[in-house]
């Protein structure tokens, strides 16, 4: 088997050294992106003069060759070459011959990598982010559906005031809409094409480093060559970002385990996102929700194994950068099928209404407005507060809630108390009052949900070509594909 650089060495390497040096296992994900890479750097050398027009048509089409048959699941990948740099050196020699070994003409490894793994970042960052948009899509068809859905809202997970569904999955919504906004950021810092920048120090030959980040999508070439080689950067902060997205779904996933037990009773999953247990014949489990909680851990750990690599790293590159991939794609595949999964899961389970509002009601979510009563009638909030926790006492004590009251017995803790306040302790004038910027009141939520329903456009274009309703353009790709 051909190595790219046997010709200082007089002894061959230990097997075991070559076990552990070599890295084609899992950097045979980044074939494509090192073909098309080679391709446009082959075009450039060409275009500059260094390769003679046949020569890099000779190339470009043994490249393709190669990525097809890789596509067909032709490509002979067992040889032991060292990484996927290697694999398609020598498998494009074997096909064209001598002039396959000018491909690495001004390039080297080092650049080489940081090129595919820079595309193959980008190619996944826009999957995620689609994704999310995709989650976005449904949490905001839920909103539209419950804004007359009341039901508790916790603090210390005990029922503190009234809100509707709709405004819980708000919630949701604005974490995941930064999210996005997130993934939107970091894709148009990183891509910048690192192609060109050599082993460290750039090259003696006339690249043009302008035209093959063009070629590529980027919006230029990056601007220091020993930078080039050993960043990272861009992905620690996709990493950081799919950590915030799990850390999302794990709280959102919690909730559904909770929601979705006997004692809440809130939501019902879909026996397609549920299993069984092989003992206990009458459960059925959320156990979609517990991995998604559970894998949560995996991805933080990602975070911190590349930033723990990254932190004494010397310039330019050092072969501890090859451990940037297997955690990465582990932690990309692990969040992006969370995603789609606890979407689908979502889409598919239906909510409790009439379980939420009685859950509401019996909680006194509704003490807080009937301070807010008295304050209406002149008394001052302290004593207010006072008086209705003396009443709520009592009405724990005999097992009802404080609308259940009749108006004699309320008087007898506050003369203030009228005939109006039967209304003003129903669920829905409780919610319906709350009518500040981002509250859960009717009025308030549908503002949100316009707001919301903007911003779903907007992450649209920008993301998902098959919804896109842009009929004018005639544009395949999602636009953030650059
Ligand atoms: N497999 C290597 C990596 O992932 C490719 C670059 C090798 N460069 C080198 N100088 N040995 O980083």
């Amino acid at each position: 088997m051909a190595q790219l650089w046997g010709g200082r060495f007089t002894k061959e390497t230990d097997q075991r050294v070559k076990d552990f040096n070599d890295s084609l296992r899992f950097d045979i994900r980044l074939l494509q992106e090192d073909i098309l890479g080679s391709m446009v750097h082959a075009g450039m050398l060409a275009r500059v003069g260094v390769l003679t027009g046949e020569e890099a048509d000779a190339i470009i089409e043994g490249l393709c060759q190669i990525g097809e048959d890789a596509e067909n699941g032709k490509l002979d990948t067992s040889e032991g070459f060292e990484d996927v740099h290697s694999l398609v050196e020598a498998n494009l020699i074997r096909r064209i011959g001598e002039t396959g070994k000018k491909l690495h003409t001004g390039r080297s490894r080092n650049d080489q990598v940081a090129l595919d793994m820079r595309l193959y970042t980008r190619r996944r960052m826009t999957e995620t982010g689609q994704l999310v948009v995709r989650l976005l899509e449904t949490l905001l068809s839920l909103m539209k559906e419950h804004t007359d859905t009341v039901m508790p809202g916790f603090t210390h997970l005990q029922k503190a005031q009234p809100v509707t569904l709709a405004h819980h999955l708000g919630a949701y919504f604005e974490m995941f809409r930064r999210d996005a906004d997130r993934l939107t950021d970091g894709l148009a810092r990183m891509n910048e094409c690192p192609l060109g920048a050599g082993a460290l120090a750039g090259t003696t030959y006339p690249l043009d480093r302008e035209y093959t980040a063009e070629q590529l999508g980027f919006f230029g070439p990056t601007a220091n060559s020993m930078d080039s080689v050993s960043d990272r950067d861009y992905l620690l902060e996709y990493l950081f970002d799919l950590s915030v997205i799990m850390m999302h779904l794990s709280r959102f996933s919690e909730e559904i385990i909770l929601w979705n037990s006997d004692e809440y009773r809130f939501i019902e999953l879909d026996d397609a996102f549920s299993t069984g247990s092989s003992i206990m014949p009458q459960k059925k489990n959320p156990d979609i929700a517990e991995l998604v909680r559970g894998k949560t851990g995996r991805v933080y750990g990602e975070l911190m194994a590349l930033l723990t690599v990254m932190k004494g790293l010397p310039l330019a590159y050092n072969k501890d950068l090859q451990e940037d991939k297997e955690g990465a794609f582990d932690a990309m595949d692990t969040a992006n099928t969370c995603l789609e999964l606890f979407t689908d899961m979502l889409d598919t389970a239906s909510f409790r209404k009439d379980v939420m509002e009685r859950s509401a009601k019996r909680g006194f979510t509704n003490a807080t407005d009937a301070a807010d009563y008295l304050v209406r009638k002149g008394v001052p909030f302290r004593d207010a507060h006072g008086i209705i926790g003396r009443m709520v006492v009592e009405c724990i004590g005999r097992g009802i809630g404080l609308e259940e009251m009749t108006l004699e017995e309320m008087q007898a803790f506050s003369p203030d108390f009228d005939r109006d306040i039967y209304k003003a302790l129903s669920m829905k004038v409780c919610v319906d009052r709350r009518a500040t910027t981002g509250a859960p009141g009717k009025a308030a939520m549908e503002e949100e949900i316009k707001h919301a329903e903007e911003v779903l456009a907007e992450l649209t274009d920008l993301y998902d070509f098959e919804d896109s309703d842009d009929e004018d353009s005639d544009e395949e790709d999602p636009e953030i594909i650059f």
